[in-house]
């Protein structure tokens, strides 16, 4: 039997048991990250984060990302397993990012991806990693089931999801120009912070108060559609005029006013859908889901209307194999084929 028609019939077989292991593989971006997970539970997940490696550009370098995963990606093979007391023999089915994302990083995970279940003659699950951001909330609270809310704000994404199942995901808006994660690494580098900028801000926002008064994020005429240009571009001018004015910036107050504005946008917008929508959960997903200040407002405005508010823990809000392996998992349970080993990265992927 050919590798495409075996690798179908072991998925079958997985689809009624729990109690298969993934291995699974993200590469998406700058962190070489490889986890072990059984059902919505995880048995080990590591991160190599090439982040001291790209603070030095104050951004990431694709080409870079890509050979530090090249580098990296085999040995974080290896210590995933012995952290999970496992063996390559033990793992049923292989799972990767292929997209979006850096195209040279995801192909070094894809790639790796497809050579391991080729030759362990065992499945792959191919996961998109914005699913995988929304199955974060799956470990964090296994007995969650759609129909849901999801607040997604990543570094490239920032949107409002209905999530029907795990296969049907309506989009109810997102933003029209840039992530919110975007707009606080953007920031943060006018402010003369490191990258990644989001928890730079967040902790210069915590000594800072509320006195520069920012135009309030475009609100998108409406409905759940988000723009954060106008207000990075706000931050940009007033720190270039008082530059040449050589007036002294106040960081930590443009910083907590701009944190605010932002958190306060997302929050209001997130609650109003899920009411309009009658859904009783909002999950929270992606990077910008590590900040403190979004995850209180966002429980303090859910507590005022009787919405539940699920948060991931921070180190499941940013880039992690973790929920690759559970979203692999998710698609399994929704009669997922498994991929053939022609599988491309596609850094485009919607
Ligand atoms: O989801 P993620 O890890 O990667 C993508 O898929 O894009 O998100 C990364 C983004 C970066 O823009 C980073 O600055 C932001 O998440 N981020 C934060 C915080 N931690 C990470 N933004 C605000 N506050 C944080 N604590
Ligand atoms: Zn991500």
């Amino acid at each position: 039997m050919n590798y495409d028609k075996k690798s179908e019939k072991i998925i079958e077989e997985l689809r009624v048991r729990d109690d298969f292991l993934v291995l699974a593989i993200e590469s998406s971006c700058d962190e070489t990250a490889v986890a072990i997970t059984q059902g919505r539970k995880v048995l080990s997940s590591v991160i190599a984060s090439q982040i001291e490696i790209h603070r030095r550009f104050g951004g990431v370098v694709p080409e870079i990302a890509s050979r530090n995963h090249i580098i990296a990606i085999d040995n974080i093979v290896k210590e995933t397993l012995a952290a999970a007391k496992v063996g390559l023999a033990d793992i049923d089915v292989i799972a990767a990012t292929y997209g979006p994302g850096l195209l040279g990083a995801l192909l070094v995970g894809v790639a790796y991806a497809k050579s391991l279940a080729f030759t362990l003659g065992k499945p792959l699950i191919a996961v998109d990693h914005i699913k995988g951001h929304i199955a974060a909330n799956y470990i964090a609270a296994p007995e969650l089931r759609p129909p849901y809310l999801c607040l997604l704000t990543s570094g490239g994404h920032t949107a409002i999801l209905k999530v029907n199942s795990f296969t049907d995901i309506e989009e109810l808006g997102s933003t029209q120009d840039d992530a919110v994660g975007e707009a606080f690494d953007k920031v943060a580098r006018v402010l003369g912070l490191p990258y990644p900028g989001g928890p730079e801000i967040e902790k210069l926002a915590k000594s800072g108060s509320l006195t520069y008064a920012l135009p309030r994020a475009y609100k998108g005429g409406g409905g759940y559609r988000f723009s954060f240009s106008g207000l990075k571009t706000a931050v940009i001018n007033l720190v270039q005029n008082c530059k040449a004015r050589g007036e002294e910036i106040r960081r930590a107050d443009l910083a907590a006013s701009f944190q605010s504005e932002v958190t306060d946008l997302l929050t209001e917008k997130a609650v109003a859908a899920a009411e309009e929508h009658k859904l009783t959960t909002i999950a929270l997903a992606g990077g910008v889901g590590a900040n403190g200040a979004l995850r209180e407002l966002l429980s303090q405005r859910g507590a005022q209307k009787g919405i539940d508010i699920l948060l991931p823990p921070k180190s499941l809000c940013t880039d992690n194999a973790a929920m690759i392996g559970v979203a692999a998992y998710e698609e399994i349970k929704a009669f997922a084929k498994p991929a053939k080993l022609d599988l491309d990265a596609d850094p485009a992927l919607s």
